[in-house]
């Protein structure tokens, strides 16, 4: 495994990959790995040749007020998770390599970047999208892995590939959870013993509105009130947004007719944590 921390160097690398024919899968990620995280380097391992994981905690997708400082880092510990998986490269850029003095250029999937979590970060999707962009013209993956966890990030990068033609096939894979069904997030660190109890709140609500769409339920209106009820009792919480909304383009449905995606982002004390579930109702 080697560690490429330059932009030109990557993309020789990139270039020596390709001249020898083999295919490329891509994992971003902002480091601090875990399980989440390697499944996608797991499937990635398995359907490309060599595999690349950038890890950058991007600036640009980090509002002001937001955790950029704060956000765990530790690539010591990155690296030797990921030997383990036997990755063939690290790419590890600064902020300066990918945003040098005088950068200029944003990438935003419009109408998107504005739902869900785009409304109480507003900024966030550009960051996102435009980082992403950067290195997948770095890379040239033929794949890259994706988690269902950002269901949003997910939608709005493959539109982002479409609507750019840029070739590359969007994997995305189901949310890893803890024990305890906590889907697993680099920022449940930031939870203390009792904040990390309380967190539970947001897959019990959305196993509870599985089951009331098992039984037949289909007005999102009820779905909603019932996920809210069972947050709002955990006194820990705090409901940024719930939603119940299509795959496409993320608009609220009145109800749910077949496939559906129920997203929810909820502050257990400062921290922000989201949770997803499609569901799909019987015909
Ligand atoms: P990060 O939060 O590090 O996540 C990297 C990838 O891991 C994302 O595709 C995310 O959806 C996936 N992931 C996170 N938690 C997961 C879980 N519990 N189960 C399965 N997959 C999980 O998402 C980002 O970084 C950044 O926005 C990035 C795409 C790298 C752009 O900066």
């Amino acid at each position: 495994m080697e560690t490429i921390t330059k932009i030109e160097e990557m993309k020789a690398v990139v270039k020596g990959l390709k001249s020898q024919g083999k295919t490329i899968g891509f994992v971003p990620t902002m480091g601090f790995l875990h399980e989440g995280h390697l499944s996608l380097v797991r499937e990635s391992r398995k359907r490309t040749d060599s595999t690349v994981v950038s890890i950058f905690v991007n600036p640009l997708q980090f509002g002001p007020k937001e955790d950029l400082k704060d956000y765990p880092r530790d690539i010591k510990r990155d690296s030797s998770l990921l030997e383990k998986e036997r990755v063939d490269y690290i790419f590890y850029p600064d902020a300066k390599e990918m945003y040098p003095e005088g950068y200029k250029t944003y990438v935003e999937v419009r109408d998107l970047r504005d739902k869900l979590c785009g409304r109480s970060r507003p900024g966030h999707f550009r960051g996102v999208c435009t980082a992403v962009l950067k290195l997948f013209n770095i890379l040239s993956p033929d794949i890259s892995f994706f988690g269902q966890k950002d269901a949003q990030q997910a939608i709005i990068l493959k539109r982002m590939v479409k609507d750019l033609n840029l070739g590359v096939k969007i994997e995305v894979l189901p949310i890893l959870r803890d024990e305890d069904s906590l889907a697993l997030s680099s920022r449940n660190i930031y939870l203390n013993p009792e904040e990390r109890k309380a967190a539970l709140v947001l897959n019990k609500s959305l196993k509870e509105a599985e089951m009331l769409i098992e039984k037949g339920e289909k007005k999102s209106a009820f779905i909603i009130q019932k996920i809210r009820e069972i947050i709002e009792k955990e006194p820990l919480a705090k409901i940024d947004y719930v939603e119940i909304v299509d795959l496409d383009e993320l608009a609220p449905l009145k109800e749910i007719e077949k496939e559906a995606l129920i997203a929810l982002a909820v502050f257990i004390g400062k921290t922000r944590l989201i949770d997803n579930t499609i569901v799909e109702t019987k015909r």
